[in-house]
């Protein structure tokens, strides 16, 4: 049973072959209107979403499936019922579970106990749909992967490790900049090899710079001492133009005068909608993929 869990499930080749069927179903997407006629997925979200519940929905409406939305953000799964009962009932009527969940052991569970594929649509480790539109978006943006900078500048977290190993797989050079004690997960780090720095000095020679909310969903933060440790890490202007960074790039929503400037957000160089548009395509190749080998 093959899953979408972390960016690790799915190797170099996979993962090739999944951004090429997403350029296609962009480029043809009449063609693909009947590709899974008769069956249904479940979405399940125990956080807020725009970009993820609308392109999951949309994305399986178009190849013809059927789908159920479940509201969990009144409480975290397993509250009402065991996750491992959720996932077992819910394996009885649909063909694959698109989970948004705190925890990412949430995810393990419903896959553990299910019998159909469940894709992670964000959980406190990784956001591997947005990390492939991402990629696609950067094809799409460089001609290439193979060698393309990217930076990314913030808190290192969800967004940061799914780029960070799918920058790994394809040959992206990537670079994280984050304040000192805001690294990505040391065992992403070690797992990737990827040079983490707190010098914002490194973006210079870079091709793209993204960032992220300093303050992700979840996260129980202070907001004034978020202030003083990532004002230095904003990207504006000046960030942009030292950098000499052709794109800017970021998963959204984004808090302007925070992250990122608006001047930034809504400049030439910004890919931010190419990069939203993007995970509807990406997530319909996904559903191709895990879906026809059921
Ligand atoms: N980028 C992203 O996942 O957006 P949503 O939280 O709106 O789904
Ligand atoms: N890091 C952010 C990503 C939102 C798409 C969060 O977890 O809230």
């Amino acid at each position: 049973m093959k899953h979408l869990l972390t960016d690790f499930d799915w190797n170099a080749a996979e993962l090739k072959a999944l951004l090429q069927q997403a350029a296609t179903l962009k480029a043809h997407p009449a063609d693909y209107a009947q590709a899974l006629a008769g069956k249904s997925v479940a979405l399940l979200f125990e956080k807020p979403s725009l970009r993820t519940r609308v392109t999951f929905e949309l994305g399986a409406q178009q190849l013809g499936a059927l789908v159920v939305y479940l509201d969990q953000s009144h409480g975290a799964l397993g509250k009402r019922e065991p996750v491992g009962d959720f996932a077992q009932n819910l394996s009885c009527w649909v063909n694959a579970i698109v989970a948004r969940t705190y925890s990412q052991a949430t995810l393990d569970e419903l896959a553990a106990k299910g019998s159909v594929p469940v894709i992670n649509a964000l959980s406190d480790r990784f956001h591997p749909c947005q990390g492939l539109a991402d990629m696609l978006s950067l094809y799409e943006v460089f001609g290439k992967l193979e060698g393309v900078k990217l930076a990314y500048v913030g808190d290192g977290n969800n967004v940061t490790h799914s780029l960070m190993i799918l920058s790994k797989l394809l040959g992206v050079e990537m670079l994280v900049v984050t304040p000192k004690g805001c690294e990505p997960a040391a065992d992403i780090i070690q797992a990737t090899g990827i040079q983490v720095t707190d010098d914002m000095a490194a973006l210079e020679g870079v091709d793209a710079i993204y960032t992220d909310t300093w303050i992700s969903m979840g996260d129980d933060k202070d907001p004034e001492a978020v202030l003083k440790t990532f004002l230095p890490y904003q990207i504006n202007g000046d960030v942009m133009k030292k950098s000499g960074a052709k794109a800017f790039m970021h998963c959204l929503p984004a808090y302007r005068g925070k992250e990122v400037t608006a001047e930034v957000l809504e400049g030439p160089q910004s890919i931010v909608l190419r990069q939203a548009e993007n995970r509807l395509h990406v997530q319909k190749a996904v559903f191709l993929k895990l879906l026809k080998e059921d």
